[in-house]
């Protein structure tokens, strides 16, 4: 095998992406260029994406974000060998939008195309920026997604658990919300909970005493809500102490199910394979999530793995190097590809 270069595509929630990533003849990945045009402006206004603005900013930035990664790879469309997309799961306005691009640039250039699922490029990542060997233990943890993936190869997973309601990140969003603190709520509950006492309120850690890796935030949301409810009725409002008692019982929630359902996970990995355990998402960004997954690690004797955060979060090198992983295993993709609303690994 000879270096390659893979444009990859990616529009499948609010997020418009174009890269062009360099493989080289063992299969390492490189980064050439990464566009990420977002559209959170766009649905500011809704309190949450809205799936036909998002379809149309996607059909309308997609070639924009093509030129901007050619270009800023400095490679012509002429020397790209092959073309990925996200053929799901997600919202599907967006993905059908990209799906119909890819077939355009692979019928012009006469290129292979590739349908990539949107979680096996997450799950891939670490592979492309720390090359770890397979198997490793995944947690996927973003504003759409929460699962642990036991990643055995380019197109092996064993999903062993996930949140059956909310993604902790939407949980993160909608208590910011509660709370009267900004969004993306993620970094503005992490913000504010400095200050905070996280014992002052009791607040459930659902399923947490459960077997397996299942997960649920959505009682916990609500209680924050109830308790909230409570300080105003009782008090009149909500001072700054409140807010941030809150949002650290709300986060050291967060936190302990996150790490004891990762140290259950541990349990189903194969015995004598090199031990690492991988994050992805935008969540990954909490600094206190992300050290109690640390000493989890640490404890379970596994390398911790957090790619950095532009590839953490969407992004389409992820996408252009997971068909490269997956090209050894399969064959291309035709102009039959098509675009899938759920699509589970
Ligand atoms: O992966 P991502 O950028 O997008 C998708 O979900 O597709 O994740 C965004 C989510 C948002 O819900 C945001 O509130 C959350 O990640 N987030 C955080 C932090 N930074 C971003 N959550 C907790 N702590 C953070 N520091
Ligand atoms: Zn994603």
């Amino acid at each position: 095998p000879k270096t390659r270069l893979i444009l990859g595509l990616e529009s499948s929630c609010d997020d418009t992406a174009a890269a062009v990533v360099q493989i080289d003849d063992e299969g390492r990945g490189t980064v050439l260029s990464s566009v990420v045009a977002g559209q959170t402006a766009l649905h500011a206004d809704f309190g949450g994406v809205v799936p036909e603005i998002a379809a149309r900013a996607h059909a309308e930035k997609l070639d924009h974000c093509v030129e901007d990664a050619l270009a800023e790879a400095s490679v012509p469309l002429s020397q790209i060998d092959a073309i990925a997309v996200t053929a799901g799961p997600g919202l599907i306005g967006g993905v059908v939008s990209g799906v119909m691009c890819a077939k355009g640039l692979s019928a012009a250039t006469g290129k292979p195309l590739y349908g990539v699922n949107h979680l096996a490029g997450h799950a891939l990542t670490p592979r492309l920026t720390d090359n770890v060997p397979y198997p490793y233990l995944m947690l996927l943890v973003s504003g759409g997604h929460c699962q642990f993936l036991l990643v055995r190869g380019p197109e092996s997973f064993d999903r062993l658990g996930g949140t059956i309601d909310d993604a902790p990140g939407e949980a993160f969003d909608k208590v910011a919300r509660l709370l009267g603190l900004p969004q993306p709520g993620g970094p503005a509950i992490e913000r504010c909970a400095e200050t905070g006492d996280p014992n002052r309120f009791a607040l459930p850690r659902p399923l947490l005493d459960r077997d397996g890796c299942d997960m649920s935030f959505s009682g916990l949301k609500t209680a924050v809500l109830r308790t909230r409810d409570k300080c105003v009725a009782d008090a009149g409002g909500l001072t700054r102490q409140d807010q941030a008692d809150l949002a650290a019982g709300f986060q050291a929630a967060v936190v302990e199910v996150l790490a004891k359902k990762t140290r259950r996970a541990f349990a189903s990995y194969p015995a004598d394979a090199p031990r690492g355990l991988c994050v992805a998402g935008g969540v990954a960004a909490n600094k206190p999530i992300r050290a109690a997954l640390e000493a989890v690690a640490a404890e379970e004797d596994a390398a911790f793995i957090a790619p950095p955060l532009a590839l953490c979060t969407d992004n389409a090198a992820m996408i252009a190097f997971a068909a490269a992983e997956q090209s050894g295993l399969r064959s291309a993709d035709d102009l039959t590809l098509s675009a899938r609303p759920r699509w589970p690994l």
